[in-house]
C-alpha cells in the first residue's frame, strides 16, 4: 500500500504542470462566466482584450526579427489560447504553424479562432514534430512554470527536431532583472499564508540556459534583457535565441 501511494504521488508531481494550469482555466471560468474569450485570455495571463492582441503583435514582432518568413515550419511549445497564433493570422504570415498545450480548452479555443493551424494537446516533455523537421520552434512563458530538468528535457528534444539550421527562441524569468522580483516576492506571501502556491513561477540563470544549450550542441546563443526595445517591443520576460548547427 504504501509503496502505492508513494507511486501515485510521483505521478502526481510528473503531471504537476497539468493540474496547475488545469486548475487555472477552471478558476477563471468561474471568475467570468459570461465571457468566455476573457477566461480564456486571463488564463494565460493577459488582463484584458486588448492587451491579449498587444501582447500578440509583439510575440510576432520577436519572432520576425529571429528570421521568421514565410513558408517556414514552426512550433509553438505551450502555445496557450493561441496569443501567438492569433497574431501570426493576424499578420498575414503564410507557413506551417503548429501548436501545443497541455490544457484541453486551451488548444480548442486556439483551433476555433485559427481554423487553418494545427494544435494539439500534448502532455509528454517532447516536441510533437519529426527529426529534422521544423525551422523554428519558439515558447513564451512555459520555462517560468517548468522545473530546470523538465526545460533541459525539452530542449533536447526541440534540438532534435529542429532543422540544420534552426532556431529555438524562448522567454525565461531571471532574478537579476529587478522588474521580476515581485513575482518572486508574491511566491513568497503565498508560502507564507499557504505553505504552497498555486502554480510553480521558475526563475532561470544564463549560465545554466548556456550550458544546457552547449551540452546539447547548439550555436550562436544570444540574450535580450526583458525591458530591450532595440529590435522589437520589450518582451518584460528576458529572451535566448540559439541555432542548430547547419
Ligand atoms: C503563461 S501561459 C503562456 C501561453 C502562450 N505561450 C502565450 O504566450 O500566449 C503558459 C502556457 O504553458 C502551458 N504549459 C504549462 N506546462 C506545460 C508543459 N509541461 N508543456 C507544455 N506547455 C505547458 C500552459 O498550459 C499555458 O498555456
Amino acid at each position: 500500500m504504501a509503496r502505492l501511494i508513494e507511486k501515485l504521488l510521483l505521478r502526481a508531481n510528473r503531471w504537476h504542470s497539468v493540474r496547475s494550469y488545469n486548475a487555472m482555466v477552471a478558476r477563471h471560468r468561474r471568475k467570468y462566466p459570461n465571457d468566455y474569450d476573457m477566461a480564456m485570455f486571463a488564463s494565460i495571463g493577459a488582463i484584458s482584450p486588448e492587451e491579449f492582441v498587444r501582447q500578440g503583435d509583439g510575440h510576432v514582432a520577436v519572432l520576425r526579427h529571429h528570421g521568421l518568413a514565410d513558408g517556414m515550419a514552426i512550433y509553438d511549445l505551450g502555445c496557450g489560447a493561441g496569443r501567438t497564433a492569433m497574431a501570426l493570422q493576424r499578420s498575414g504570415w503564410q507557413g506551417s504553424y503548429k501548436g501545443a498545450d497541455i490544457v484541453k480548452p486551451l488548444v480548442a479555443y486556439l483551433k476555433s479562432k485559427c481554423p487553418d493551424y494545427d494544435a494539439i494537446v500534448h502532455r509528454d516533455l517532447t516536441i510533437a514534430a519529426p527529426d529534422g523537421s521544423l525551422d523554428m520552434i519558439f515558447h513564451w512563458s512555459v520555462f517560468t512554470h517548468l522545473y530546470p530538468e523538465e526545460c533541459y528535457l525539452y530542449m533536447r528534444d526541440s534540438f532534435r527536431a529542429l532543422k540544420p539550421g534552426g532556431r529555438l527562441v524562448f522567454s525565461f524569468l531571471e532574478l537579476e532583472d529587478p522588474q521580476h522580483h515581485g513575482v518572486f516576492r508574491n511566491r513568497i506571501k503565498a508560502f507564507e499564508k499557504h505553505g504552497w502556491a498555486n502554480t510553480l513561477d521558475t526563475f532561470l540563470h544564463r549560465d545554466w540556459i548556456r550550458f544546457w544549450a552547449q551540452d546539447l550542441g547548439f550555436q550562436d546563443i544570444a540574450f535580450t534583457d526583458g525591458q530591450d526595445t532595440t529590435s522589437h517591443p520589450a518582451f518584460w520576460q528576458a529572451l535566448v535565441t540559439m541555432t542548430k548547427p547547419a
